[in-house]
């Protein structure tokens, strides 16, 4: 069995800001299905801790950036574990990167760089008996892994690196590099150095045997100058290793045919079942409880990649035309001032909840007649997967792995019937807008709806076919290991 080890920030159930944790989470028990062993080190934040009951130390580190460190080893959520057990680095409540005061930890160059430190030991055998044959790295948080495996001059692992989000790239001041456990020469265009800064995802793109982003769009978006953030020159330079894998979901933990947060559970035949769901949804949010309505919802981080500024000049004539809108997510103060100011205007057509609600998300991909993605830029997203299978209909926006999971309704694919949902471009309110007079006018024939809603629930959004991909990679690499 090819043995990999994921070296990640964060991970579904014990610890999740986003679709990072949902990744890490379902795709191990995918590839065990294809002959990959996957463990996976991630930091000992305190909810990681508290769910590793039973783990053992399998390992202790001195001095791990300025305090001891035990390495626990575990079985949780149906993952195979190593927890790093710091508490000067990890032991911290709430965000992962962000104190209370809604800033970065000031020591994440050290939380982070302990993370790659721990890998690179790992790789090199340092728990008896484990030595995988591929180290991936999840984004800048475990950029300088691959940077650590090469100047160290180790062969086995070979690494991979995964692009989750260029827009973090995880930057810090170039004096701390021997602190680091860097070399001098590593400070240099081909080393970590970014534009005069220790880069931490720039380092992982730099010295990766392979390069992944998660989904085709954006393996080719990133390689320019619009798309690439800074780093579409080396992108361009490593196109060779660089591919698109898109994301899947957990199919168990999104089942609209089992989910225990719905009103009453659905599948494609009974989707008359959704409707328990679409009341519940109206009455959570305060709405009129009407089943003509066409209610849109939106999952989000608020942050400026989700296109969430898009919304607020929509949803007057949303509302006009018959619509309702339901927004659930945190982030940016201003983003979610602007949807509470929308909603106070309307309030039985619009609602908003700010905050992060798990049991609240199921219910909107269950309740809603569509679900809203206007992102700027999206890697591939997770939502308009789990909307496709719950028979919302996405309306994204043509950007990224928005493009290579949603099958846009027009005109031609109406005719040969395999439209999954809708796209606009450019990302702009009035071409959203645009879209949106097409969204009523199909609402308006519920037979051609409801085969659309079909066609989204049959895609095969599960890990099963990414899997394959990810394994076959691994397998390629496991082989020039051992040559
Ligand atoms: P990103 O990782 O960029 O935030 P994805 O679409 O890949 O975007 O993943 C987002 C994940 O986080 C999904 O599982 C989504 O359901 C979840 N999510 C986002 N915001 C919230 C929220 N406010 N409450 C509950 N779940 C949320
Ligand atoms: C990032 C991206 C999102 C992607 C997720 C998991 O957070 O913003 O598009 O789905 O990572 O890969």
């Amino acid at each position: 069995m090819t043995q990999v080890l994921a070296v990640v920030s964060e991970i579904f159930p014990l610890i999740k800001t986003g679709g990072l944790a949902d990744v890490a989470g379902a795709l191990p028990a995918a590839l065990a299905a294809e002959g990959v062993a996957v463990r996976s080190l991630v930091p000992g934040y305190p909810s990681v801790l508290d769910a590793l009951d039973g783990g053992v130390a399998v390992a202790s580190l001195n001095d791990l950036f300025g305090g001891p460190a035990r390495i626990v080893a575990a079985q949780a959520a149906g993952l195979d574990l190593f927890a790093i057990d710091a508490p000067h680095l990890y032991a911290r409540d709430g965000n992962p990167y962000r104190g209370p005061d809604g800033r970065d930890w000031p020591d994440n160059a050290f939380r982070f760089a302990a993370l790659s430190h721990v890998s690179l030991a790992l790789g090199n055998g340092l728990v008896e008996g484990y030595r995988p044959d591929v180290l991936h790295a999840h984004d800048w948080q475990a950029g300088l892994a691959p940077a650590l495996l090469h100047y160290a001059g180790l062969a086995r692992p070979r690494s991979v690196m995964t692009i989750h989000n260029l827009a973090f790239q995880g930057q810090y001041p170039p004096g701390l590099l021997t602190y680091l456990g860097l070399p001098q020469e590593a400070l240099a265009v081909r080393g970590v150095e970014y534009y005069g800064a220790i880069g931490y995802l720039k380092a992982g793109l730099q010295f990766a045997d392979r390069i992944t982003t998660v989904s085709p769009t954006y393996a080719a978006e990133i390689r320019t100058s619009a798309g690439g953030m800074g780093l579409d020159g080396l992108l361009r330079a490593r196109a060779d290793v660089l591919s698109g894998i898109l994301n899947g979901i957990d199919t168990a933990v999104w089942d609209p045919a089992s989910d225990p947060h719905l009103a009453a559970t659905f599948d494609a035949d009974r989707l008359s079942q959704r409707s328990p769901n679409k009341a519940a949804l109206q009455e959570r949010f305060g709405l009129r409880r009407d089943p003509e309505r066409l209610l849109f919802g939106v999952i989000s981080r608020m942050s400026g990649q989700k296109g969430i500024d898009l919304l607020p000049p929509v949803l007057p004539m949303l509302v006009a035309s018959g619509g309702q809108f339901v927004a659930l997510g945190s982030g940016d103060p201003d983003l979610e001032a602007a949807l509470r100011s929308a909603a106070n205007a309307n309030p039985a057509d619009v609602g908003v909840v700010v905050g992060y609600d798990e049991a609240l998300a199921h219910l909107i991909q269950g309740g809603c007649d569509a679900l809203l993605m206007p992102s700027h830029f999206e890697p591939c997203g997770l939502t308009q997967l789990c909307a496709m299978r719950y028979g919302a209909l996405p309306v994204v926006a043509h950007v990224g792995g928005l493009c290579d999971t949603v099958i846009d309704a027009n005109e031609m694919a109406l005719d040969a019937g395999i439209g999954t949902g809708f796209h606009f471009a450019p990302v702009q309110s009035d071409m959203l807008l645009a879209a949106l007079l097409r969204v009523f006018a199909v609402w308006r024939q519920p037979d051609v709806w409801r085969r659309l809603q079909r066609n989204a629930m049959a895609t095969d959004v599960g890990w099963r076919r990414p899997a394959r991909r990810y394994a076959a990679l691994y397998q390629e690499l496991a082989q020039a290991a051992r040559d």
